[in-house]
Parts: structure tokens; sequence; C-alpha cells
């Protein structure tokens, strides 16, 4: 999967050593802190949280509140959930697309 940016915009700003996690996105191991979103640990990561439906373009989020499902993704269990809006947890495993999706 190519990276966005080799310099991310995100980078914790909390004082202290939060728990390490690690999860997957698409495969790709995720490094990230207890508490951090999972589309904030993504963009951290400098991943893309998917790509547009129309062109391919690499896809960040738009709103990072919840509001516009950009950051749509889904868990192994294939439950849909907002990357914005979601803890991450150790040893999730996220993809962009559902599993259903061979596309
Ligand atoms: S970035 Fe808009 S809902 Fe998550």
């Amino acid at each position: 999967m190519p990276k966005i940016d080799p310099t991310p915009l995100f980078h914790p700003i909390s004082p202290g050593t939060p728990r390490p996690v690690r999860f997957a996105f698409d495969g790709v191991g995720v490094s990230a802190r207890t508490g951090d979103t999972i589309l904030a640990a993504i963009l951290a990561a400098g991943l893309p949280c998917g790509t547009s439906e129309f062109d391919g373009a690499a896809r960040a989020g738009f709103c990072l509140m919840g509001s516009c499902q950009d950051c749509t993704m889904w868990d192994e269990r294939g439950r849909r959930l907002r990357g914005c809006m979601t803890e991450v947890t150790d040893g999730q495993r996220l993809r962009s697309r559902p599993y259903d999706d061979e596309t």
C-alpha cells in the first residue's frame, strides 16, 4: 500500500506514555497508542484510509468528527465502522473495503 506522505501531519501531543497497541489495516501492521482513534493511527502512519470510488485517489477522511463517512472501514467480523469515531484496540484487523468486495 502506498504511503500518502513521508511526514505525517498527525503526531501525539498528550503527555505520558500510553500503552502501545498494534493492529493491521489492509494487511499492513500499524502501531498506535491506547486511546487513539483508528483514523488517527492510520494517518500518523502515513497511510490512506481508503481510495476514492471514482478515481482511485487516496482518501484520508474529511471531517474527522463522524459526519462524512469518508473514513468508513470494516472489521474482521464484517462490521462497518467509522475510523474517526472508533478507538483502536490491540490485534484488530481492519480493511478499507468490505470482505465481500473483491474489486
Ligand atoms: S472522517 Fe468524516 S466520518 Fe470519519
